[in-house]
């Protein structure tokens, strides 16, 4: 007789220890992550280790267990530790941590089927449709993140508006679609301009204002120009916190033009959209809640563990039109049973097989409350302009730009003869490799500058202290020796 098995442990009980032990190291890890380095880099041997063949023979799951606790676990990017405000990276919560072990218990496919995670998914989007001031007539649809929520935006729009069907004949030879975002945008746009057939040419980048804002007179003129060339103008793109400096533009004054022309408005607020929960700060972003779409990231702002993107589309048959994807296979014929209700979340996002993304945000919301989450969001927004503040009182360090939301963009002071993009690349570096903090970089009109965005919920005024110490230090230390 063949002999049957299955996945499953043969030993629960040893199981049940193992996955015990896991929980307590873990939930003991991010409880002391303070203690730890804010990164360290890889170390060769650990790099050799995960060089190896695939494993042909089982091993002891504890065995397993130990090579992760050994060679993983005390090398991540460092965006858990509260001084990591490097890039745009959440900081995760205990919270989500619990989340990702009840997803992965269920292990429930989230098309959309008749299940409860259809529900909370539904429920969430409803909620952020009014944080946001969006219509609960809104669809919307949790993604892997900034990149692919914006993009499915565009892709709306892009059928929407489109003069020709490209749902069905795509984009042929060279398209006259035309889009448009201030230079300050995030490079999302080109990647989804490349992968939609768009192509980058398709990009028109409008200059910004002194406040790093799109000149929405500049935009008209390119706008005009375009029409008059035969192109066609149809997406235009404001940003809710630009990924360099933290800049809103005139979302009020872009929503007034783009009604007055018939163009898609869209607001990529990756981590800015979160300032609309910010008590003192919400103004910041006000208009946002008159754009056609919206795509925003909790695993950025809303501190929860990757991945955690999400897409808001004004109008929901606009959405489902432009990427609903029906198959026999998936269905059984009949209005009953897990397809009920049809496939609700694969007919609005690019994939079939999603994960329960949607158990993070409802966990998170209901056990912080909306009030709770601002007040977070608020207090990194008074953290960076405490930084922007010392640094402006600090003679060895120069502001590089209005630090008007959560990024703070500096240098440190260099003599003449010293190459000031080269030294400050440096600083950055030895910061790192310190570990006693994570800043990355920015290029601001041609000037390398140190920068920070803080979307960390732990980090506290005295790590900002601790961190420009550093700054100093490395500074100070090169310096000497140019
Ligand atoms: C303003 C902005 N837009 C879009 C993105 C892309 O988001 P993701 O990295 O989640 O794809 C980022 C990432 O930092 C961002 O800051």
């Amino acid at each position: 007789m063949v002999s049957e098995r299955s996945l499953d442990p043969d030993d629960w009980s040893n199981f049940a220890n193992i996955a015990h032990r896991a929980v307590d190291d873990t939930i003991a890890f991010l409880r002391d992550i303070r203690e730890r380095p804010a990164w360290q880099p890889v170390p060769e041997d650990v790099k050799e280790r995960l060089t190896t063949p695939a494993p042909r023979a089982p091993a002891e799951l504890q065995s397993v267990y130990e090579e992760f606790q050994r060679d993983v676990l005390p090398y991540p990017i460092g965006n858990i530790h509260p001084r990591y405000w490097g890039t745009v990276m959440g900081t995760g919560t205990a919270e989500t941590l619990l989340a990702d072990l009840l997803i992965s218990t269920m292990n429930t496919n989230c098309p959309g089927f008749d299940q409860s995670a259809t529900y909370v998914e539904r429920q969430v989007v409803s909620w952020f449709c009014e944080l946001f001031g969006f219509p609960q007539s809104a669809s919307g649809v949790f993604v892997t993140g900034g990149t692919m929520a914006n993009m499915l935006a565009l892709l709306v729009a892009r059928n929407t508006h489109a003069p020709f069907d490209t749902r069905t004949h795509g984009i042929t030879g060279r398209s006259r679609l035309r889009i448009y975002a201030s230079t300050e945008t995030h490079a999302w746009i080109k990647r989804a301009c490349n992968i939609l057939g768009l192509g980058e040419h398709a990009i028109r980048f409008i200059p910004v204002d002194r406040h790093r804002r799109i000149d929405v007179g500049s935009l008209a003129r390119a706008v005009r120009d375009d029409r008059s060339q035969g192109h066609i103008p149809f997406f235009v793109n404001g940003n809710a916190g630009t990924v360099n400096t933290g800049a809103t533009d005139d979302l009020n004054a872009l929503a007034d033009y783009c009604e007055r022309e018939s163009l898609w408005f869209h607001v990529d607020g990756a981590f800015g959209a979160m300032a609309a929960l910010a008590p003192r700060a919400r103004a910041i972003v006000s208009g946002m809640e008159r754009a056609d779409s919206l795509a925003f990231d909790l695993h950025k702002w809303g501190y929860l563990s990757y991945e955690a993107g999400c897409v808001l589309i004004r109008d929901a048959s606009a959405h489902r039109a432009a990427l609903k994807n029906p198959a026999p296979y998936l269905t059984h014929g009949s209005n009953d049973g897990i397809t009920a209700e049809g496939l609700v979340f694969s007919d609005i996002s690019f994939e079939l097989s999603r994960g329960f993304r949607a158990l993070k945000p409802w966990i998170a919301l209901k056990t912080y409350g909306v009030e709770r989450l601002g007040e977070q969001i608020q207090q990194n927004i008074d953290q960076a302009a405490y930084l922007a503040r010392a640094i402006e009182s600090s003679t060895e360090l120069e502001l590089l730009a209005e630090a008007p939301l959560n990024v703070v963009c500096f240098r440190y002071r260099t003599p003449p003869h010293v190459d000031a993009n080269a030294l400050n690349s440096e600083i950055v570096a030895a910061v790192q490799r310190s570990g006693d903090a994570v800043f990355t970089g920015a290029v601001i009109d041609g000037t390398f500058a140190i920068r920070a965005a803080i979307t960390n919920h732990r980090t506290t005024y005295a790590d900002i202290d601790y961190a420009l110490a550093a700054i100093l230090r490395e500074g100070r230390r090169r310096r000497a020796a140019s």
